[in-house]
């Protein structure tokens, strides 16, 4: 049975329970809508750990004016018999009020990795993010946490918080998932219309284009930038909002490729935004 936390004492409550039996735990965070990208996780905690929390909030905090948080898709109902199946203990969704009781004034500041690529064009973004994260990892004290490669920066950012102000929890990297026919799966992809759901594969194209050109000894980040963006602007509906090469840990330009760096798009079909990423490096 998979238990639902709604408020935050329940949560300290199960997690204490199951520490005192001597059980790991867990903790994918979500902002719900889930998709087998999510489940891909819960299978690898599932995996690693003894028990399985997740948690489900759509959290205002990541969201800036006119973004999608209002319309950003509630299927808690689903949600729970997918977790349910995939064998998750606990789930913990709270009101935004359980979550943010006072008014945040005291926020988690990412510097300039949170300035940079999706940053740039969301200001504000990823504290929003590494606030709810790091409150979500007082809240549900895991082992491991587990977070996805999808979101490249955000992953990052997670891993740098966690190392730079020593969080007792081991991040675990999780693969992309992607449709088959490359679009990585996302809760947006179900705003797109049929046809940019066809135009969408320029993503994963354009990342493997710089992918095969660095393999066949194209260097230069740029190169690779350009070539990105030419593919991205070429595409019916596509608005390029970056196609990027940068270094993996500092997010900065990578100039002359000679390791893994990330490769990094973001494109807008109408209102919906995607990203994607790859990382990628020469033969050797
Ligand atoms: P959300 O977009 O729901 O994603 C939850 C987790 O699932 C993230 O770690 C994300 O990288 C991972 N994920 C999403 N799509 C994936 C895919 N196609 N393949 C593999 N993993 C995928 O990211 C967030 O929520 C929020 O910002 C959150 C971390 C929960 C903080 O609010």
């Amino acid at each position: 049975m998979t238990v639902v936390l709604p408020t935050i004492a329940d949560a300290r409550r199960w997690v204490k329970t199951e520490r005192d039996a001597g059980r790991t735990l867990g903790l994918a965070p979500t902002l719900g809508a889930l998709h087998e990208g999510h489940a891909s996780l819960f299978r690898r905690a599932r995996a690693e750990c003894h028990r399985v929390a997740i948690s489900i909030f759509v959290n205002p905090t990541q969201f800036g004016a006119g973004e999608d948080y209002e319309r950003y898709p509630r299927t808690f109902e689903s949600d729970r018999a997918m977790a349910q199946q995939e064998g998750v203990d606990a789930i913990f969704a709270p009101d935004v009020k359980e979550m943010y009781a006072s008014p945040g004034e005291v926020m988690v500041d990412p510097g300039r990795l949170g300035e940079v690529l999706c940053g740039a064009s969301r200001p504000g973004h990823f504290r929003g993010v590494l606030t709810v994260v790091a409150k979500l990892f007082h809240i549900l004290p895991a082992d491991r946490a587990y977070f996805g490669q999808k979101d490249a920066q955000q992953l990052v950012l997670i891993q740098r918080m966690v190392a730079e102000h020593n969080f007792p929890v081991e991040i675990v990297a999780c693969p992309t998932v992607r449709e088959p026919d490359g679009l990585a799966l996302s809760s947006r992809n179900r705003y797109l219309s049929a046809e940019e759901r066809s135009n969408a594969t320029i993503l994963y194209r354009a990342l493997c284009c710089a992918e095969s050109m660095l393999k066949r000894g194209v260097r230069q980040g740029a190169r690779l930038e350009h070539e990105m963006q030419q593919m991205i602007c070429a595409t019916p509906g596509a608005e390029l909002d970056y196609a990027r090469v940068v270094d993996r840990w500092s997010l900065q330009p990578a100039e002359l490729i000679d390791r893994e760096v990330l490769a990094a798009v973001a494109v807008r079909f109408g209102k919906t935004r995607l990203i994607d990423n790859l990382l990628i490096a020469p033969q050797q």
